[in-house]
């Protein structure tokens, strides 16, 4: 079975409720999903799955958010190669670094030789209708790919 890695960070639960969401249509899909917290997780944990997932909020002038800064150091030293990748999150047009976290951990991911399955998903505050039909795009392309270099 197609394993796939939910890591998320999350204050105010936006993007909790987004890992939720692709919990869900990852298990209609048929998937093996494991979620969890980004400060309560081994980096590592993603050499041991098929699609590595990342939801984060962005801070403080497009920062990584402090909680995950280790997991995203220790990410650096990760050989994911072979490995489909997605990067999300959820953050506020009010800030001129909209969703940076997303990219910086979608630079690494690139950096460690893991594979895009899709295009970033970034979320306005809380995931809406439309964003949540977005994430589900974005789970069944991470899942394609994911067939495809199965193959
Ligand atoms: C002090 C502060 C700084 C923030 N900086 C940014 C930012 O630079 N870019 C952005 O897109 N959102 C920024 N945000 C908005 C959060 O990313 C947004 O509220 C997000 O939905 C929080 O996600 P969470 O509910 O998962 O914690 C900031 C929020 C706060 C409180």
């Amino acid at each position: 079975m197609t394993k796939v890695k939910i890591v998320y960070a999350s204050i105010t639960g936006n993007d909790e409720d987004i890992a939720y969401v692709l919990t869900e249509k990852f298990e209609d899909l048929g998937m093996d999903v494991d979620m969890s917290e980004v400060s309560q997780t081994d980096a590592s944990d993603f050499e041991d799955t098929d699609i590595c997932v990342v939801a984060s909020y962005t801070y403080d002038q497009g920062v990584v958010p402090e909680e995950a800064l280790d997991f995203y150091d220790d990410m650096q030293d990760l050989d994911l190669n072979g490995k489909v990748y997605g990067t999300c999150g959820s953050g506020d047009h009010f800030y001129e670094d909209f969703c940076r976290a997303v990219d910086e951990f979608s630079t690494i991911f690139e950096q460690v030789g893991a594979t895009k399955g899709a295009e970033p998903v970034r979320v306005e505050l809380d995931p809406e209708q439309d964003d949540i039909d977005h994430l589900d795009k974005f789970a069944e392309e991470l899942v394609a790919k994911a067939k495809e270099m199965d193959d």
